[in-house]
């Protein structure tokens, strides 16, 4: 595999990184050539690189804060790139892992048409939402407060308070609302206390009493915001696990709050000019239907890495509480919609390693992984997998990106945000550099790969990087 260059496309694609650098008591996202980092003293430099690019800037709020996930990338990486691809309101722009809907929100917010596509329904629901700024901001606010009161009369009738601090002194007349038998075990233990679950579980059946369809997504939404900032007892790091757990929290106010943040964002929203915006629940390795054919000029995306994270774990408490997942059954299904990227999420019959099964270096890679489990001793059922996973990942976004070139029109651009890994026994997988010979095999061009930040891998010392791999689809060859 030939090393890709850093992105240099008629003077445009100067290897740029997002940094984030202090002005007096102030810092800035910035992106800067590898020049000018030269000119910083060496931790300036190292600090600017490292810091996080991935904040999100004040500015940027409205709409993409009403929800996001810890694989959000933020907001000024999507206008970089519209930018560089010289996109306008006469281009469509895809995101096939939209996630929380950052590209689509981006887009919509700049006037550039765009569709997306996404297979964890919960995630479905933040991007669909994001991008639906019709409803009137009053009439939000008042249903939502209606909702709110219905919910609080019931709270009083159960003898639990809203309030945290009073309900210590509360003796509760009516045992408390429970998840069904089926959903309990399917929530990280603790991930939130009882008195917390049995506040959401009344304010969802108040939302249910008053269900109004204009308004109904955006309160589902701020409720899952609260339920993993506010209510549970989850943190992230970036891993999600369950930090120091708190018998109480409020919930219906805290929802209310939420609510009214997105109402305060929907008149400035609504004053942008009406450009489309969608997302479609569907499979990327498996979207050409979907679309008209040659209908893309751009994609802006980050699937998912090869890194053993269990992306299903990171919604799993709003998933389930909202309904996406009530059993065994609703998580394998949502799991078999996914790319395979780590070794919990595979299944009998998984054939997507085919795609590269010709690929010398993933073969290699996965020949590694192999023989560094053999030499360690390594025999769980979770280890043995790891060669598989690594081959049926590579192998899902080889099928995926077949599956669209029959949307693009010819010249259109593609970044694709990926990151290097060495979860499998600490062999380094480059993932940036495969897609790309993944990505130049299937008729693409490769015009760079960006390095978008590094990040120290603890046990090794290593340091990984986080890079947008762009793509030019030049058109069928006749
Ligand atoms: C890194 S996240 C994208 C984050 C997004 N850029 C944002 O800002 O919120 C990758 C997303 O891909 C989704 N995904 C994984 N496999 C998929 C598939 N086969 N089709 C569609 N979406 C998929 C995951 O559910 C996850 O939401």
């Amino acid at each position: 595999m030939r090393k890709a260059p850093a992105s240099t496309e008629a003077g445009a694609f100067a290897c740029r990184l997002w940094c984030i650098l202090p002005i007096g008591d102030y810092s800035v996202n910035a992106q800067l050539t590898l020049d000018d980092l030269a000119l910083l003293p060496p931790p300036a430099r190292r600090a600017a690189i490292n810091a996080d690019g991935n904040k999100m800037l004040l500015q940027d709020k409205a709409a993409h804060d009403w929800y996001r996930f810890v694989l959000s990338y933020p907001p000024h990486l999507v206008r970089d790139y519209v930018s560089r691809f010289g996109l306008n309101g006469s281009h469509q722009v895809l995101d096939p892992f939209s996630g929380t809907g950052t590209t689509l929100v981006e887009c919509k917010k700049l006037g550039i048409p765009s569709i997306g596509t996404e297979a964890n329904p919960m995630a479905h629901l933040a991007g669909l939402t994001k991008v639906d700024w019709c409803p009137d901001p009053c009439g939000l606010v008042t249903h939502a407060e209606r909702v709110a009161g219905t919910a609080l009369t019931q709270l009083q009738a159960d003898r639990v308070s809203e309030n945290p601090v009073l309900c210590l002194e509360d003796k509760q007349a009516y045992p408390l609302r429970r998840l069904p038998p089926e959903c309990e075990p399917l929530l990280l233990s603790n991930s939130i206390s009882p008195l917390p679950l049995h506040k959401t579980l009344v304010l969802l059946d108040a939302l249910h009493q008053h269900h109004d369809e204009r308004y109904a997504r955006h309160e589902l939404l701020a409720l899952a915001k609260v339920l993993v900032f506010r209510v549970s007892n989850l943190k992230f790091g970036p891993e999600v696990g369950v930090g120091s757990v708190k018998v109480d929290a409020p919930v219906i106010t805290e929802w209310l709050t939420a609510v009214r943040a997105i109402a305060d964002d929907l008149p400035a929203l609504q004053s942008l000019p009406q450009t489309p915006a969608t997302v479609h629940h569907a499979d990327a390795r498996q979207l050409r239907y979907l679309f008209d054919p040659q209908s893309i000029d751009a994609v802006i995306t980050s699937p998912p890495y090869p890194n053993e994270k269990d992306y299903t774990r990171t919604t799993r408490l709003e998933s389930v509480l909202l309904g996406f997942v009530r059993s065994k059954a609703d998580l394998q299904a949502l799991k078999r919609g996914l790319l395979r990227s780590n070794t919990r999420g595979i299944y009998k019959g998984d054939d997507d390693d085919t795609w590269v099964a010709e690929h010398s270096e993933i073969q290699g890679i996965a020949a590694a992984i192999e023989k560094r489990r053999i030499e360690l001793g390594k025999t769980s059922g979770f280890e043995r997998l790891y060669a598989r996973v690594t081959k049926l990942y590579f192998g899902g976004m080889a099928r995926h990106l077949a599956e669209i070139r029959p949307l693009l029109r010819p010249n259109a651009r593609l970044a694709y945000v990926v990151g290097d890994q060495m979860s499998y026994l600490r062999v380094m997988i480059r993932t940036g550099q495969l897609l790309a010979d993944i990505a130049e095999r299937l008729g693409y061009e490769i015009i760079g790969i960006d390095l978008f930040r590094t990040r120290l891998a603890t046990a090794t010392g290593e340091q990984l990087r986080e890079e947008v791999v762009v793509l030019r689809w030049p058109g069928e060859r006749l």
